[in-house]
């Protein structure tokens, strides 16, 4: 395990105090791979997970943790979720496993967001990381072109398939000063699923593994 492993475990172990009880919604990513691996250590101690992909349904399954369908629980109480950027603000900018649809939909339907990441997502101004957009596949290239208009550079992340069926578009050089209105705006083009900023619904809580231990961000 590296450094920057051994920080994502840090992060994921922290959050373990969070899983009190219930369903917990779980997010995806090398992250989150640790904190299902926590999670199967207190199964007990929880009915089970709502899955934001398949990856981690298979994950959180070999682990003999009950994955449910979102409709069946309501209202989750933690959804646990890396990222691939956060700011101070505990906006992010998710999606570079592609499975940002199902992560913005489990985080919307869940009262507390523990983000878990290792230090190095930390930034000052979001955009460095290039904007994963979901896109459904007969929009993507008029998507792509307001795309552009909006200043940034798409790439079609080609051989790609979300488990929604559909295609992602890495869009670079964008102004992400004020991720709200880029959000609602990216958020208003036709054909776009999902975009990666998660602005209008930030994290509550970002747990950062540092090379000094754990270090909670509100
Ligand atoms: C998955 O689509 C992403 O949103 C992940 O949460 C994000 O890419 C973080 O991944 P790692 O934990 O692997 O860095």
């Amino acid at each position: 395990m590296n450094n920057q492993d051994a920080m994502k475990q840090q992060a994921a172990e922290a959050a373990l105090t969070y899983a009190e009880g219930g369903v917990i919604g779980v997010g995806t990513g090398s992250t989150v791979n640790h904190f299902i691996d926590a999670l199967a250590r207190i199964k007990g101690r929880i009915e089970g997970a709502v899955s934001s992909s398949e990856a981690s349904t298979k994950r959180l399954e070999g682990h003999g943790i009950r994955v449910f369908d979102l409709n069946a629980v309501g209202e989750l109480s933690l959804y646990v979720d890396g990222a691939d950027e956060a700011n101070h603000a505990l906006q992010l900018i998710k999606g570079g496993g592609g499975a940002l649809t199902r992560e913005k939909i489990v985080a919307a339907a869940s009262r507390q967001f523990v983000c878990i990441a290792d230090q190095s997502k930390l930034v000052d101004v979001l955009g460095a990381f290039p904007l994963p957009v979901e896109v459904i596949p007969m929009a993507r290239s008029h998507v792509a072109r307001q795309l552009v208009k909006l200043g940034g550079t798409p790439v079609w992340r080609e051989g790609v398939i979300t488990d929604n069926g559909n295609l992602i578009l890495d869009v670079q050089n964008l102004d992400l000063i004020d991720p709200v209105t880029l959000e609602q705006a990216i958020n208003n083009i036709a054909g776009v699923v999902t975009v990666g900023i998660f602005a209008l619904r930030p994290a509550d809580l970002l747990i950062l593994g540092t090379a000094d231990g754990p270090k909670t961000l509100h």
